[in-house]
C-alpha cells in the first residue's frame, strides 16, 4: 500500500515546540510540577517529544487502553495497565496521540477526575474534526477531517508505528 506524508518530520518537531510552549504559559505562576501521563502505545514519541521540551519538573505515568480494530474504533475500550501512583492535588496533563470519536479520553478522563487532581488538562497532537466529540482538548497540534493516519507512533494494526512523519495510506481517501 502506498504511504503519503501528511505533516513531515521537521514539521512535526516544530509543533511540538510549539505545543511545549503553550503548556508552559499555561502552567507558569500556577505550578512549577506536572504529572504527565502517556496514553500508551500511540503517544510514545508525542509524549516522549513533548516532555523533554516541556521545562518543568515533569513526572511520568503510563497507561495502556485500546479500541481500535483495523481503522474503526470498536467503541469498546480495553484497559491493559494503569496509573501507578497518586493524583490527588497534582496538576495533571493527560497527553494523547489522536483524539477521533473522542470515546477514549471520556474514559480516561472518568476515571482520573475520581482521583481529584487540583487540574486535568489535556494534550493531543492531532484532532480530527468528523465529531462533535464534545471532549475540549486544551492544547492542540493538528487539526485534521476524516482521514486515517499512521506514523509518529500512530499505528494500522500495529503498522507503521515508528514512520518519523505522519502520513496516511493512499488507499483510504483523505478529506482534509
Ligand atoms: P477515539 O477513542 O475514537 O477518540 O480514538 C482514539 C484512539 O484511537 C487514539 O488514541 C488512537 O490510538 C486510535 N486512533 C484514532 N484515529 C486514528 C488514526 O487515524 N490512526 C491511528 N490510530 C487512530
Ligand atoms: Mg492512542
Amino acid at each position: 500500500m502506498q504511504l503519503k506524508v501528511l505533516f513531515d518530520q521537521e514539521t512535526v518537531h516544530r509543533k511540538i515546540k510549539d505545543m511545549a510552549r503553550q503548556i508552559e504559559d499555561y502552567y507558569r505562576g500556577k505550578t512549577d510540577s506536572i504529572c504527565a501521563i502517556c496514553i500508551l502505545k500511540g503517544s510514545v514519541h508525542f509524549f516522549s517529544e513533548l516532555v523533554l521540551n516541556i521545562n518543568m519538573n515533569v513526572n511520568y505515568s503510563f497507561v495502556h487502553v485500546s479500541s481500535y480494530a483495523g481503522t474503526e474504533s470498536t467503541g469498546r475500550i480495553r484497559v491493559k495497565s494503569w496509573v501507578d501512583e497518586a493524583l490527588q492535588g497534582k496538576y495533571v496533563l493527560v497527553v494523547e496521540d489522536i483524539v477521533d470519536t473522542g470515546n477514549t479520553l471520556r474514559y480516561i478522563l472518568s476515571y482520573l477526575r475520581k482521583y481529584k487532581p487540583a487540574d486535568l488538562k489535556i494534550a493531543a497532537l492531532i484532532e480530527k474534526e468528523k465529531y462533535q466529540h464534545g471532549v475540549p482538548i486544551d492544547f492542540v497540534g493538528f487539526r485534521v477531517g476524516d482521514v486515517f493516519l499512521v506514523g509518529y507512533g500512530l499505528d494500522y494494526e500495529e503498522k507503521y508505528r515508528n514512520l518519523p512523519y505522519i502520513g496516511y495510506l493512499e488507499s483510504t481517501t483523505p478529506h482534509l
